[in-house]
């Protein structure tokens, strides 16, 4: 019994550490509500994509480099040539247009934690952060440019 009290508090911080690696469900919740409206037309209800056209997000090495790519696409679109599980894409992501951060955050959540990805989490102020820090951005993104870094 002493053992077991002894043992709560270390109980407790592991949980709060397997937390901040897993997305809220809440938070994936809406943010598959808001693939099925922005997303889903062209990355396809199974994320796979509709190749050559539209590249997956399901086990997107794009995808596993952190939640700012998509997040940066959202906000400004993206260009090809896009390499994605080896197939070129010369195509084009127009920005998505009318989502507000939290939705953003939400949204990319989603996509992060959805069709075998595990890619972390998102919140608004990531968002928020990226909108400003590209405020004067008018072009999309080119895969040269996200490969590096945000
Ligand atoms: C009108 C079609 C369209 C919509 C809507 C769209 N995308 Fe895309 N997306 C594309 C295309 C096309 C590319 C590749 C562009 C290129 O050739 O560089 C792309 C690329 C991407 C990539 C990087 C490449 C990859 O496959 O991982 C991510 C991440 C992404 N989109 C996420 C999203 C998310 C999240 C949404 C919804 C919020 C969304 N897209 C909405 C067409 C779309």
């Amino acid at each position: 019994m002493k053992t077991a009290l002894l043992l709560l508090p270390l109980l407790a911080v592991q949980a709060a550490a397997a937390d901040k690696a897993k997305p809220d469900a809440e938070q994936v919740k809406r943010g598959q509500a808001i693939y099925a409206r922005t997303c889903i037309a062209c990355h396809q209800p199974t994320g796979m994509g509709l190749p050559p056209v539209f590249p997956p997000l399901a086990g997107s090495e794009w995808v596993a480099k952190g939640t700012s790519v998509a997040v940066r696409n959202i906000l400004h679109g993206m260009q090809g040539p896009v390499t994605v599980k080896g197939v070129t894409y010369n195509s084009m992501m127009p920005p998505v247009m009318g989502l507000k951060d939290a939705e953003i955050a939400d949204v990319v959540t989603y996509v992060a934690n959805s069709f075998g990805n595990a890619a972390g989490v998102a919140t608004e102020a990531d968002v928020k952060a990226i909108r400003e820090k590209y405020k004067d951005r008018k072009t999309p993104w080119t895969a040269a440019e996200l490969e590096k870094p945000e």
